[in-house]
């Protein structure tokens, strides 16, 4: 089967990487090349979702593989090889497995499609995506991670399923290090056009934020084995749509900060506008003192992160 351009490369199979082609096949977004380690897997899934498009209602191709030579010509790899959580684990505990993980794939992207956007899933996700544009030397607009869009998801729906709303009705913005220390920005949530803080007691909307922070835990805690993957999916379909149409929409995005909100030379959760070239522009928002504190201590977090990451690595 001849895959069409512009298609997005999925590395890595597993829950996360194939429910991400189902949506973006079956939201008819482009073709995807699927490509995982395991021999087998990566075709197997690709076929079974060619048979559901006859009764899903898309033109759109999918093809396995165990050969990187199939990355050739994407327009947008997204990585989400590497292990899940278990329950008690932290994102963080996942850093020197997914490290050298994302290494390998990395290379392998650099050589097969040295043209490509990337996008990281893979966990501890801020350190991962500062991995991947190490690891490639490719231009920092054209590498970055999904998490926000997740998180800000997250705490959509916690306020919404609390006022009886629409979720989409509810905007929220979540930015700071995919971690314990994410920054829920309550000054700039609404729900049905009219700040969240009108409508829900602090008390409450801080546990909401706890909550948003505490979601994919709490996703492993019930799942016990392996972590979300239908939210995360949705997530980078969203983002992955803004590129292929050059949307440039605003998203809470992991790219490379340099110098917004104070913050230099790491890859952090800021918003940003995505479009065909990748990251085209952070965006700084006004925040309120707590937040901007909550920023600062977050990207301390991630430094700090990045420090032990670069004692795995050859200098
Ligand atoms: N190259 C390509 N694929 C690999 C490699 C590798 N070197 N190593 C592992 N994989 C594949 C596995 O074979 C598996 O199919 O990555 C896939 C991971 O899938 P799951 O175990 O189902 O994990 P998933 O839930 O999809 O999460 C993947 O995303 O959200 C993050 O924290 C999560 O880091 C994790 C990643």
């Amino acid at each position: 089967m001849e895959i069409r351009k512009p298609f997005v490369a999925i590395i890595g199979a597993g829950q996360v990487g194939a429910t991400t082609a189902q949506r973006i096949l079956e939201k008819n977004i482009a073709d995807v090349v699927l490509f995982d380690v395991v021999e087998g897997m990566p075709q197997g899934k690709a076929l079974d979702l060619m048979e559901a498009a006859p009764l899903e209602g898309h033109d759109r191709r999918a093809i396995g593989t165990n050969d990187y030579k199939d990355l050739q010509g994407a327009e947008i790899v997204v990585v989400t090889a590497g292990l899940p959580r278990k329950p008690g684990m932290s994102r963080e505990d996942l850093l020197a497995l997914n490290a050298k993980i994302v290494t390998d794939v990395c290379s392998n992207i650099k050589r097969y499609a040295p043209e490509s956007k990337i996008l990281l899933v893979t966990n501890p996700l801020d350190l991962m995506t500062y991995l991947a544009r190490r690891v490639t030397g490719f231009p920092s607009k054209r590498v970055f991670g999904m998490a926000g869009v997740l998180d800000t998801a997250r705490m959509r729906f916690f306020i919404a399923d609390r006022l009886g709303l629409v979720p989409k009705d509810v905007e929220a913005v979540v930015l700071g290090g995919h971690g314990d220390l994410m920054v829920p920005v309550s000054s700039r949530t609404k729900a049905g056009g009219r700040p969240s803080k009108e409508k829900i007691p602090p008390g409450e909307l801080s546990k909401i934020e706890q909550r948003t922070r505490d979601g994919g835990a709490e996703i492993v805690a019930l799942l016990k084995t392996g972590s979300a993957y239908y939210a995360p999916a949705s997530s980078v379909c969203e983002m992955v749509r803004c590129v292929l149409r050059d949307e440039h929409k605003i998203l809470p995005v992991c790219a490379y900060a340099q110098g917004e909100y104070g913050i230099k030379d790491i890859y952090f959760g800021v918003p940003a506008e995505l479009g065909a070239g990748g990251v085209e522009r952070i965006i700084e928002i006004p925040l309120d003192p707590e937040e901007e504190k909550g920023l600062r201590l977050s990207a301390q977090k991630v430094r700090q992160g990045v420090a032990e990451l670069e004692k795995l690595l050859p200098s």
